[in-house]
């Protein structure tokens, strides 16, 4: 069963609280949460004390995605703000193994997130490390990018590798998942859907027609 998460920070900003409440009425797997340090990309987003905030609207997992350089030093605060997955950049973190190690540890789901120049050969010593692998179809930073099309032969490379291996890993796509890619990244073997501004979050429909319309769209 393909899994749906509305990327948070393509909500709006002063009605967090609200979205989460009015999403949860809908089908949700996931809520995803974009953490950015100015640093590790050019932007500033989510942070522990809004994940916090959120925790007690919803029973559905929260997801992290930290965009931030030495990940390791915020696995704690982020797992005590209430995160039930996390993922940290394979280019962000000198010591990868022991970073999802800490993850896996506090008993919480261990992603790994690429961008979409880093090679999957990255994935090879770790294999038995992580529960999901985060596949960037854009240049982490910001919404509203435009999917890079190589990406469609990652997914596929990447769901061979994991078919091959035996292993029960999850391939999460993050950008750009519109009604034009989803059926592209299916079709390739992604398993969770980050919907942002191209899916979900859009000016002319209410959040829960959206989301009916997504819903609809994966039946
Ligand atoms: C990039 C972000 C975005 C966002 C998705 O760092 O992770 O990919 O959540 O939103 P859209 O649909 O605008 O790409
Ligand atoms: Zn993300």
């Amino acid at each position: 069963m393909v899994k749906l998460g509305p990327s948070l920070m393509c909500a709006d900003m002063g009605n967090l609280q609200e979205t989460i409440v009015r999403l949860d009425h809908k089908r949700v797997d996931f809520f995803h949460f974009d953490v950015m340090d100015g640093r590790f990309v050019p932007n500033f987003t989510l942070g522990p004390e809004i994940v916090k905030s959120l925790r007690q609207l919803t029973k559905a997992s929260f997801d992290i995605h930290l965009m931030i350089e030495e990940p390791e030093k915020y696995i704690d605060v982020f797992i005590e703000a209430g995160a039930d997955m996390i993922s940290v950049h394979a280019e962000a973190t000198i010591h990868l193994q022991r970073t999802l190690q800490l993850i896996r540890n506090r008993g919480l789901k261990a992603g790994v997130a690429l961008n979409p120049s880093t090679p999957l050969y990255n994935l090879d010593y770790i294999w038995d490390m992580i529960d999901y692998v985060v596949l960037m179809t854009v240049n982490p930073g910001f919404a509203g990018q435009k999917f890079i099309p190589l990406i469609y032969n990652k997914i596929e490379r990447l769901n061979q590798l994991i078919a091959e291996n035996n292993l029960s890993i999850d391939i999460q796509v993050d950008g750009n998942i519109s009604y034009e890619t989803i059926p592209k990244v299916l079709e390739k073997g992604a398993d969770m859907l980050v919907c942002g501004t191209s899916s979900l979050f859009k000016k002319d429909k209410s959040l829960e027609q959206a989301m009916d319309e997504l819903n609809n769209f994966m039946n």
